[in-house]
């Protein structure tokens, strides 16, 4: 049987409670090193611009049009919150702008909308601005979770596991879900469960350049060691809890259950690389958050940081598009029957089902303003969510 990297969700959540104390020794301890190494972050930052800039002056300049050119100021929106961490940077301003047209263009109401694996919203809430009481937020992780409390477009919020939500076939207009999906190994069984519940689905997935455009594998494969490149790419994926396919893999599984409407592919290996470069070797992370103390000394230099990301996405526009790393698709599901106009709930290993303002009214695991509809085998979540692990949770901007 495959193994689930997702699980590795489900331990974390449960042990944070007593690991607490050992994330935050490793943050102090790894300080020193951060500070150290923040001038070298800000001359690779330097250097990098002055390259691509010349690059893009010399040779594609133009064949990049006004759209390209105007977009490129968009894609700084979350500078502030990833400085010089140029991968999350790129990834959710694309997003960003991709979502924010597929939505007005295809008029997906809100009102009618799940949101899977939300995280702390700091994606969603850009996503969905101006928007009050409508969105229902999910995760598995009630400590992000809690800090989509502060954003008006919610209506309910949720501590679930969204690889089977507890949601009744037939009830949901429009899933969304940002990445997640690269973080499941059983994508066909969860797209199954998805096109069933809800009618159209928006989500994105990461192509297995991702794991190859990481630094070391980059680097053995421009010295020509094909194997050990392949090799150190698999070390990132496993390290990254992800489990990753090749885009006709991806796109196949998708098209079994979605008639795809809209279909984006971006940012390049190439692109993926040059951000690594700042993100793994200097910052010392490889995902979303960035370390506070990056954040803080970095606010100075927010000019270089938008400055340098503006020129990797017109590199990324200059590309073949032969090697990206993120997909994202917008499906109308092959399998969906309507079944009530607005989403009704289950109790994981209960008979029955609600609504929204049935559950009101129903005694459901409640703790901050978060209903838990957890299987019997993850009521563990429910009974390790605390206060004093909630105030001891960094707020991590995901
Ligand atoms: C990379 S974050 C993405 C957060 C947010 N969607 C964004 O794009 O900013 C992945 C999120 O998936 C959540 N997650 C992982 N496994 C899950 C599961 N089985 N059910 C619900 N949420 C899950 C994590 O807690 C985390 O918040």
């Amino acid at each position: 049987m495959t193994h689930e990297v997702n699980r590795g969700y489900f331990d974390y959540v449960v042990n944070l409670k007593n690991k607490i104390g050992l994330y935050k020794n490793g943050t102090r301890l790894l300080l020193l090193p951060r500070l150290l190494l923040f001038p070298i972050i800000l001359l690779y930052a330097v250097a990098l611009w002055a390259a691509l800039s010349a690059t893009r002056r010399l040779s594609y300049q133009r064949r990049l049009n006004d759209d390209v050119l105007s977009r490129a100021e968009a894609m700084t929106a979350f500078v502030e919150q990833y400085p010089f961490h140029y991968y999350p940077i790129l990834a959710k301003g694309y997003e960003l702008m991709l979502l924010r047209d597929l939505m007005k263009q295809h008029q997906v109401d809100p009102s009618n909308l799940v949101e899977f694996a939300v995280g702390e919203a700091s994606l969603s809430h850009r996503v969905f601005e101006g928007v009050q009481s409508a969105v229902i937020g999910c995760d598995l992780n009630p400590y992000s979770l809690l800090q989509c409390k502060k954003y008006a477009h919610f209506k309910a919020l949720v501590v679930a596991d969204v690889t089977d939500p507890p949601l009744v076939p037939g009830t949901v207009d429009c899933l969304l879900s940002m990445n997640f999906m690269h973080h499941v190994s059983q994508k066909r069984e969860v797209l199954s469960r998805w096109s069933l519940v809800a009618e159209r689905a928006i989500f994105n997935e990461n192509t297995n350049f991702w794991a190859s455009a990481s630094c070391w594998s980059s680097l053995l494969r421009m010295l020509g060691l094909k194997q050990a490149a392949a090799q150190a790419a698999k070390a990132q994926e496993l390290a990254s809890h992800q489990s990753l396919l090749a885009e006709d893999e991806i796109d196949t599984m998708v098209s079994e259950n979605y008639s795809i409407l809209e279909r984006f592919k971006f940012i390049d290996r190439s692109t993926m690389l040059l951000s690594n470069i700042s993100s793994w070797f200097m910052i010392g992370v490889y995902g979303p958050p960035t370390p506070e103390v990056i954040k803080k000394i970095s606010k100075p230099f927010r000019e270089l940081a938008k400055a340098v990301t503006k020129e990797l996405y017109l590199w990324d526009q200059s590309r073949d598009r032969k090697h990206d790393v993120f997909l994202l698709y917008f499906g109308k599901s092959i399998h969906f029957r309507r079944q009530e106009d607005e989403p009704h709930f289950v109790q994981p290993g209960k008979s029955g089902s609600f609504s929204l303002e049935q559950a009101r009214q129903k005694n459901l695991p409640c703790k901050d303003g978060m209903v838990f509809l957890l299987a019997d085998e993850h009521q563990s979540i429910f009974g390790a969510y605390d206060a004093k692990t909630r105030a001891e949770v960094a707020h991590q901007h995901l």
